[in-house]
């Protein structure tokens, strides 16, 4: 199938009416970011310095690790949860942030020690009783309860803990993470998990990585698992539903956790099916998978309108097609091992992962890649597709609109035709090898492209990229 996704369209009309105010809105709260630390020097920033996210993530610290105890009744809607974060403070701390928002804090320690704490917004403000060096280690935890809400993205998308019928599907692309745990919540920090999920008997809770088992008593179970591998806030998931698990490991020794809700079984059995060739096919194509847990979370929820590659088992709000599949999985490789830095580089994570799809088609006896590029060139000038440049979407209301899913993987065709087939390849598997676990950038990329094929690529990416409008052919 070919990008826009499924419910760009959807997505797109409700973009352009709020693309203004929110460009105002993020210019003032970038300012107000910019402000923070050189007004106080020893205070964490309140957002990691995003311009299209002002507030999401936080300075002054990193996260190693999240512990999170979660234990949800999808009855009541009620969650509670403690987040036990270890970080390491980047520069002298009288105060630093996290983004939380909605539940209620019922009691925050920094080192053991009860730390003050306010609210402001997403902004959950932390002051420790004493100061903590530069480059102390420290934890922080705190418990909470609540009924979590959703938020909705400039998109119109929701986003974080979203109720469903019999559980909840839980995502948090770009900014959900912070409606159920307090997270550094920008892609930019990235750290292992450890999630202890108790629900009532007969429900699941699926999080990320590897399924450490369960234990039933007094009608609740408990379920654990493990993120090994740094990962990004948006990426985690807790989704809770009633669901047929299903578990093997791959001839590559990846094991793979398969949950689907019953009224999806049917229609995602032939595609789940594929999971093992996909993987095999994308390992072949981009290197090693970049995690050692795979699997999927098939949910129903048909209020959702997206899929998520949510690390280690992408997380479908209804049963994929074979193409989502592979997009999702991609995801794994481009966007999940490695991060954007910045949201404004999305397009290397879903322009990527919708080339993947493309690719796939030509290989597996569908359309090629070049019919697939061309069908989206003969849009006429005033099509959506062409509505801004992939390389700079603007604002965070534009990050998953058509350019950059469409746009953006025509922009890998055209340097796959630039440099011809062996260094494409070459470039795209030196991308994940290099920045695997990590970030990487739209610079760093062209660098590498141009290092890998010998040529200069700054016209093809300016025009791809950066052009406004249509761009013409060469
Ligand atoms: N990254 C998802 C994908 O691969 C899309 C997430 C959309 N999220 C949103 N808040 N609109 O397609
Ligand atoms: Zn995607």
């Amino acid at each position: 199938m070919t990008p826009p996704r499924k419910q760009a369209p959807r997505r797109t009309a409700v973009l352009r009416r709020e693309a203004v105010v929110t460009t105002v809105l993020v210019a003032v709260a970038a300012l107000l970011a910019a402000a923070g630390p050189a007004a106080a020097g020893t205070t964490g920033s309140t957002g990691a310095g995003d311009p299209y996210f002002p507030l999401a993530g936080n300075g002054g610290y990193h996260v190693a690790h999240y512990d999170l105890t979660l234990r949800y009744d999808p009855h009541s809607r009620h969650l509670d949860g403690t987040a036990v974060l270890t970080a390491r403070a980047t520069q002298r701390l009288t105060r630093f942030d996290l983004d939380f928002k909605g539940l209620k804090v019922t009691g925050l320690t920094v080192d053991h020690v009860k730390a003050d704490y306010r609210r402001d917004g997403q902004e959950l403000v932390v002051t420790p009783r004493t100061a903590l060096r530069k480059g102390q280690e420290f934890r922080v935890t705190v418990t909470y309860n609540g009924t979590p809400k959703q938020v909705t993205d400039p998109d119109g998308s929701p986003d974080g803990w979203i109720p469903t019928d019999d559980g909840a599907f839980v995502a948090g692309e770009p900014q959900g993470a912070m409606t159920w745990f307090p997270a550094n919540n920008h892609p930019e920090d990235k750290s292992s998990y450890d999630f202890t999920i108790t629900v009532p008997e007969g429900r699941t809770a699926i999080a990320n990585g590897a399924y450490l088992g369960k234990r039933t008593a007094h009608g609740r179970t408990t379920f654990r698992w493990r993120q090994p591998e740094p990962m990004a806030a948006y990426l985690a998931t807790a989704s809770v539903g009633k669901f047929k698990v299903e578990q093997y490991t791959t001839s590559a020794g990846i094991k793979v956790y398969n949950a689907v809700d019953p009224r999806e079984a049917t229609a995602a059995a032939p595609v789940l099916k594929k999971l093992p060739s996909v993987l095999e096919w994308e390992r072949k194509l981009f290197g090693p998978c970049p995690f050692r847990a795979a699997g999927s979370i098939v949910d129903h929820a048909p209020n959702v309108g997206y899929a998520l590659e949510t690390q280690g088992r992408p997380l479908y709000d209804s049963a994929p097609d074979l193409s989502t599949l592979v997009h999702e999985n991609a995801h794994q490789w481009f966007g999940d091992s490695v991060s954007l830095a910045r949201w404004k580089d999305i397009w290397l994570s879903e322009g990527f992962a919708t080339y993947a799809e493309w690719l796939y088609s030509e290989q597996h006896g569908g359309r090629s890649a070049q019919k697939t590029f061309d069908a989206l060139y003969a849009r006429p000038g005033s099509d959506d597709l062409w509505a801004f440049p992939p390389g700079n979407p603007g604002s965070g209301a534009h990050i998953f609109g058509t350019p950059v899913y469409a746009r953006g993987a025509m922009t890998l065709h055209e340097l796959r035709r630039a440099v011809g087939d062996p260094a494409f390849f070459r470039i795209l598997r030196a991308w994940a090898a290099g920045h695997h676990d990590g970030h990487g950038t739209t610079a760093q990329f062209l660098a590498l492209a141009e290092r890998e094929s010998g040529k200069d690529l700054g016209g093809l990416f300016h025009t791809w990229l950066y052009g406004a409008g249509k761009p013409s052919r060469s």
